[in-house]
């Protein structure tokens, strides 16, 4: 024994007792409790607790005592002492004890800063001896407790050293139970909790506590790259005030009667601030951002971007510099993880193990390797190519073929049956499945049966679906009619077709028909939207094999401005010129014609903007900023229409840029997204540690909270009515 690794005081034992205060604090939550019932007893636990305490003094004074003891619990030894015939203390949270029979027994503890687990082993013989009473202790020991136990390290059965066998063996000499984990609270295999009791899910839950180290992993490996490579990390303010940047702020309140900061969407205008300022070349910051929007799987009102600037830089330099930033992090993951398919139940997801977990005792689980990603430049698409050819502004190259027009060869008796618009654009896209045309007919009756509503109650018409069958007239395309028939399969007469009419059975012909307009709103067309539906259902279904690798690509050249649509879900800057910046008014045009165009014709110039696209989510955005004050205020007061007010938001900026700032253009990667993509699964949820609702609220914590009247007094606030007050409801 290392006498060091002992307590001064001595081994302390504190016996787990079922306290009250513990049991009132949490209910159990078995599978079938949902998480109305469980918020319903939390409800009601809330209440409870603020009446005065029903615990006997009795067993108030026995906590109070177990609580002095815990104060001096025995330190941990340091991890080289675990060494054959030594006596350590480890700690860490006990876990389901294993009774091999009356009089033994084992057990893990389990260190969540470490990777694998201590087996404790406790026996005895005699009756009422000191192994006996110690048998008894770690039995009234509840499972999954924090306890400290001392014990003989032992030889583990198997062959080879401690290291390669993966965990150590202690023989009990003493538990100290630290705080018991209250025996009303169940733990099954496969349990769920509810969102309100988000600590129980992140203490069961292997995925979600593998996701959130990979996700600390991550960040600690990018900051590292970034310093090395040159950048420098700054913080900027949280506390930031509204600006009309494009999307809808969350407002804070001051004691000052009228004035609130805004809490920034992104760190935009600061990190512009910083070029100018010249106290970095590169800045980086793992910054947090707040939007006001509408929530979706990837999409949360607070999360993370790793956010980039360089000065004296062009878009192309930050292109390369995010280029190599992703190469390199791939590099390091194929020598550092795994991705493990999730057993435990919790979902159908993958989950990164360090190899390293793996070589200690996760053994037996079968995992594969990270996909690597090829040296190549990154692919270059242009936005309209992107609408056009993928119906998406971030398109999955993992899906096969492209969407092809086909109004050019499509009679007008067929085009009025699937849309009342006059001259539309019909597109097509040709879905090949494993199998033959009867199962691709089921495959299309379960897909139709259940389309998202911008697919199935699209006013621009339904799409139309056709199995080519040989064995039917027309091979199954009769409703295009003869000619169409003819001249989509004469791939002499129309080449560009060649892709898609080089038919075999079973495959699945989807038509869709859209305005005639230039793509300008982005994210997809209901074709696109369609094609994504059907081959993540081809996919779960095991009609196509699941592609693991990860397609890369930047989409470039898109339009500077959006025209405003009544309904738009961002307020954009808030010019009267009937458009706004598509991204953010700072960025630059993509080159001297386009700037031309400001004047001229603003609505077809192109903008140096690119997004990082990875298998169909936007990883990340930037771009090259106007760096001239005068430009910057003209796009704002004359091509954006910004009113002088508007303008003056900007002012700060206006005069940072106005001290002689250098060219500079950069880029922000959506961290949570890059985590929720790089662990395999596609909601951000799962790697955020507090993650809000698709309400927009923190269930554990239950925010946003209530305004009391003391508060809207101490910040000047009135609630209006109900009936008079627009947006969102009052009475959630
Ligand atoms: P942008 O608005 O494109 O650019 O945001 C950059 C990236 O942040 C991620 N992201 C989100 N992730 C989770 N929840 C959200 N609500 C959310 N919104 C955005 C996306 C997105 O690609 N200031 C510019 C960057 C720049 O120009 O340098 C900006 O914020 O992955």
């Amino acid at each position: 024994m290392t006498t060091a690794a002992v307590s001064r005081r001595g081994v302390q034992t504190l016996m787990a007792s079922r306290s009250q205060v513990c049991r009132r604090s949490m209910r159990a939550v078995p599978r079938q409790i949902s998480c109305r019932q469980f918020s319903l007893s939390s409800k009601r636990l809330a209440k409870e607790g603020s009446k005065k305490s029903k615990v006997s003094p009795e067993d108030k004074a026995k906590l109070w005592d177990e609580y002095k003891q815990s104060f001096h619990f025995t330190p941990a030894s340091p991890p080289d002492s675990l060494r054959v015939g030594g006596t350590v203390t480890v700690h860490g949270f006990l876990g389901k004890r294993r009774d091999i029979s009356a009089k033994a027994a084992f057990v893990d503890v389990v260190h969540p800063g470490q990777s694998r687990p201590v087996q404790v082993r406790s026996a005895w013989e005699v009756e009422g001896s000191p192994e006996h009473e110690l048998h008894l202790q770690l039995k009234a020991a509840n499972s999954y407790s924090p306890v400290a136990v001392t014990g003989l390290v032992e030889e583990a059965p198997g062959e080879g050293t401690l290291e390669e066998k993966g965990n150590a063996l202690l023989r009990l000499g003493s538990i100290q139970v630290l705080n018991a984990f209250p025996r009303d609270i169940i733990v099954s295999k496969g349990v769920q909790f509810p969102a309100t009791a988000r600590h129980l899910q992140m203490r069961f839950s292997e995925a979600l506590q593998r996701r959130l180290a990979f996700r600390s992993d991550v960040a600690s490996w990018s900051r590292k790259q970034l310093t090395s490579a040159g950048f420098r990390e700054f913080e900027t303010p949280v506390l930031f005030k509204s600006t009309p940047e494009g999307a809808r702020e969350f407002i804070v309140p001051t004691r000052r009667r009228g004035f609130a900061y805004a809490l920034p969407q992104s760190p935009q205008q600061f990190k512009q601030i910083l070029m100018a300022s010249g106290v970095a070349g590169g800045y980086f910051q793992f910054a947090r951002c707040f939007r006001d929007e509408d929530l979706r799987a990837d999409r949360q009102p607070e999360f993370t971007q790793l956010d980039l600037e360089m000065s004296f830089a062009t878009g192309e330099d930050v292109m390369q510099a995010v280029e190599r930033y992703t190469k390199e992090l791939f590099a390091y993951l194929g020598e550092t993880y795994r991705l493990a398919k999730n057993t435990a139940g919790d979902d159908n997801k993958t989950i990164p193990i360090p190899i390293e977990a793996l070589s200690k005792g996760k053994g037996t689980l079968s995992t594969r390797p990270y996909a690597t990603i090829s040296d190549e430049p990154f692919q270059r698409m242009v936005y309209d190519e992107a609408m056009a050819k993928y119906g998406s502004d971030k398109p999955d190259l993992r899906i096969p073929g492209e969407i092809h027009r086909v109004d050019h060869i499509l009679p007008s008796s067929f085009t009025s049956m699937i849309t009342s618009l006059e001259d539309p654009v019909v597109d097509a896209w040709r879905l090949r499945l494993d199998g033959s045309p009867s199962e691709s007919r089921k495959f299309v009756q379960r897909l139709f049966d259940s389309l998202p509503p911008a697919i199935g109650k699209n006013p621009d018409g339904m799409p139309a679906v056709m199995i080519y069958d040989s064995s039917k007239p027309l091979c199954g395309l009769a409703p295009l009619g003869h000619e169409a028939f003819g001249e989509l399969t004469d791939a002499d007469e129309h080449p560009e077709l060649a892709n898609l009419s080089d038919f075999e059975d079973g495959d699945v012909l989807l038509l869709q028909a859209r305005k005639r307009e230039p793509f300008f709103s982005g994210g997809s067309t209901a074709l696109g939207l369609l094609r994504l539906e059907a081959y993540r259902a081809a996919i779960e279904e095991e009609l196509l094999p699941y592609d693991d690798t990860f397609r890369f690509l930047w989409v470039v050249g898109f339009p500077m401005f959006t025209p405003t649509e009544a309904d738009a879900a961002d307020p954009g800057q808030g010019g009267h010129a009937g458009f706004s910046a598509t991204h953010h008014p700072f960025t630059a045009p993509l080159t001297e014609q386009d700037f031309e165009l400001l004047t001229t014709d603003p609505l077809r110039a192109k903008a140096d903007h690119y997004d990082l696209v990875v298998n169909g989510v936007e990883l990340g955005g930037g771009s090259r900023r106007i760096h001239v004050a005068a430009v910057q205020e003209a796009v704002m007061r004359d091509i954006l229409k910004m009113d002088d007010a508007g303008v003056a938001q900007f002012g700060h900026l206006l005069e940072a840029l106005r001290a002689g700032c250098p060219p500079h253009a950069g880029f922000a990667l959506g961290f949570d997204r890059l985590v929720a993509v790089l662990s395999g699964t596609g909601s951000v949820r799962d790697v955020i540690a507090f993650p809000k609702s698709m309400k927009g609220e923190d269930q554990s914590v239950k925010s946003p909270g209530r305004l009391t009247p003391a508060q809207l007094e101490t910040y000047h606030l009135a609630l209006r009515s109900a009936k008079t007050s627009q947006g969102d409801d009052t009475k959630k």
